[in-house]
């Protein structure tokens, strides 16, 4: 349906003369295609993507060569977000100081935030950056569903981090949330509850992202299998001494030595969850609880 519908569309632009050879009389030639992928998720990273372009196994591979150099067919190739092709006829149109007028200092414009999780009103919604989370999830959102209180705010899916509730009033700003550990990246906003478990989540993160590591560079591929069952330990109650030490350790090796972004950041949420909740993780593994009362273990 998506992909009718978007063909539908080139069609209908290429029939009005907008898209093709010498659009409009100008002399200027340009087209438009769209490639469905394999759909698995490491095909979004860059190097990744131009091979699945090629009909070619979706792989990484190391970035001594950009795809800005050498990309799809080992042409130069200029990868971006739908979201930020969006911007480019309001900048156009209304000039770069309309847009530069909106947000905060550095990161200009509005954001698309797909909200979910806890919050009452969940869907995509575009805020102008500098918003702060606090109208994002309360206002937006609606708050948290009956009966449960806000405990965390995730942003950036299963390569992103977790802030703690009471950081809510900090600005949608690429930098200030980056520094936090909960960088914005394609604007997923997960709105967590008291009744979610941070071990459990990050659990779950890396449960996801050992299935969808491609495989091709140690640290990742093994690195990450080890983390899981790390973690799976700990949520039914077999967490040792030293098990976040452990953790630590192979996070910094993924985050050093893995070829992709993908390994590169999958220990990203645990970071932030020792960050802010480094307490949780000590009761798993020294007490055999979990204070949220929501992984396989005893609960308080
Ligand atoms: C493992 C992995 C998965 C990614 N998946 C997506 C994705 O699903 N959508 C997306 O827009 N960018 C994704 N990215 C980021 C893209 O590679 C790319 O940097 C981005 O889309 C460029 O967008 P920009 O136009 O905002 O700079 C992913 C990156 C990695 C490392």
């Amino acid at each position: 349906m998506l992909l009718a519908n978007l063909n539908r569309a080139i069609d209908k632009a290429r029939e009005a003369g907008l898209l093709g050879k010498d659009i409009l009389g100008s002399g200027f030639d340009f087209d438009v295609e769209v490639h469905f992928d394999v759909g698995i998720f490491v095909s979004g990273e860059s190097s990744a993507l131009m091979r699945s372009l090629e009909g070619k196994m979706p792989e990484p591979r190391p970035k001594y060569v950009r795809t800005s150099v050498s990309g799809v067919n080992d042409m130069p190739s200029n990868l971006n977000n739908v979201e930020t092709w969006a911007n480019v006829p309001g900048i156009i149109n209304n000039g770069v100081d309309w847009f530069a007028g909106m947000g905060t200092e550095k990161s200009n414009g509005s954001k698309l935030i797909s909200l979910s999780g806890s919050a009452r009103n969940i869907g995509v919604v575009e805020v102008e950056m500098g918003t702060s989370l606090k109208t994002v999830v309360e206002t937006i959102g609606g708050g948290v569903v009956e009966g449960k209180k806000l405990k965390a705010i995730h942003f950036g899916g299963p390569m992103g981090g977790s802030i703690p509730a009471d950081l809510i009033d900090t600005p949608l700003d690429f930098d200030e949330l980056g520094k936090l550990g909960a960088p914005m990246g394609a604007g997923a906003l997960l709105v967590i509850d008291d009744e979610t478990c941070m071990v459990s989540l990050t659990r779950y993160f890396v449960e996801f992202l050992t299935k969808e590591s491609c495989g091709k560079c140690t640290p990742c591929r093994e690195g990450m299998r080890q983390m899981l069952n790390i973690l799976n330990d700990m949520c039914s109650g077999e967490g040792r001494p030293g098990d976040i030490e452990l953790l630590e350790e192979i996070a910094d090796t993924m985050s050093v030595a893995s070829l992709c972004s993908l390994g590169k950041t999958a220990p990203d949420p645990l970071r932030s969850a020792l960050r802010y909740f480094k307490a949780e993780y000590e009761a798993h593994i020294n007490e055999k609880k979990c204070p949220a009362g929501s992984c396989g273990i005893q609960s308080n």
